[in-house]
């Protein structure tokens, strides 16, 4: 692994996910050249062992401030329902389980709210910044309803049960361009952006 990595105007996305390093391109625009984990040789899983979604984020962002000396972002993201407390949160990801699929999940969180009438649910993103050293913290968030039986077919995660308020399609039918336009992680990243502009 290099000891440092500095170049002026980069910045580095603590993560391997080449669809969310697109999202976060196209939202940056021009003035930043972003890089993810795979462009700078970073291939190793960075832990993810705390217990809140900015506890997460920013355990990601420090990972790669500490190892490669850079400016750098990470976000995590979970799925808050009311009426469970707030799970699965932080644990959206292994909600049923440590090697569970997404439809795992989703049918594990429909068996959970079965014939409960609450079915209020919020999506957040929390984004960990680390510019020249110094940490800021940005969060994105859509509410919505957990709805009774999957529909749509694509997004990923708890789309197909998840119905945005003002709207009467799932993230999951309503297709990338419009999710990606609402989303509890667009809105993180626009703010996020709109800090990196000033
Ligand atoms: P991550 O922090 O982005 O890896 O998200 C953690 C988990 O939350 C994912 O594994 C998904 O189960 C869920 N999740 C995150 N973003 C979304 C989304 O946009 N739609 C549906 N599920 C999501």
């Amino acid at each position: 692994m290099p000891s440092f990595y500095v170049y002026n105007m980069e910045i580095i996305f603590a993560t391997h996910n080449q669809h969310k390093t697109q999202e976060a391109r196209a939202i940056l625009g021009d003035d930043w050249t972003l890089k993810n984990l795979h462009d700078i040789g970073c291939e190793e899983e960075i832990p993810e062992t705390a217990d809140t979604l900015p506890g997460n984020a920013l355990q990601k962002a420090q990972y790669v401030a500490d190892h490669f000396h850079a400016n750098c972002f990470a976000d995590d993201t979970g799925l808050e329902v009311e009426a469970l407390d707030g799970r699965p949160g932080v644990y959206s990801a292994r909600y049923a389980g440590e090697h569970c699929t997404y439809q795992d999940n989703v049918n594990k969180l429909l068996a959970e709210m079965q014939g409960m009438t609450n079915r209020k649910a919020c999506f957040k993103t929390v984004i960990a910044l680390i510019l020249d050293g110094e940490t800021h913290l940005f969060e994105g968030r859509v509410d919505g309803t957990i709805i009774e039986t999957q529909r749509g077919a694509s997004g990923f995660g708890y789309d197909p049960v998840f119905m945005p308020d003002g709207y009467d399609q799932t993230f999951a039918e309503m297709g990338d361009e419009l999710k990606n336009s609402i989303s509890h992680r667009a809105r993180a990243m626009q703010k996020l952006m709109e800090f990196l502009k000033k």
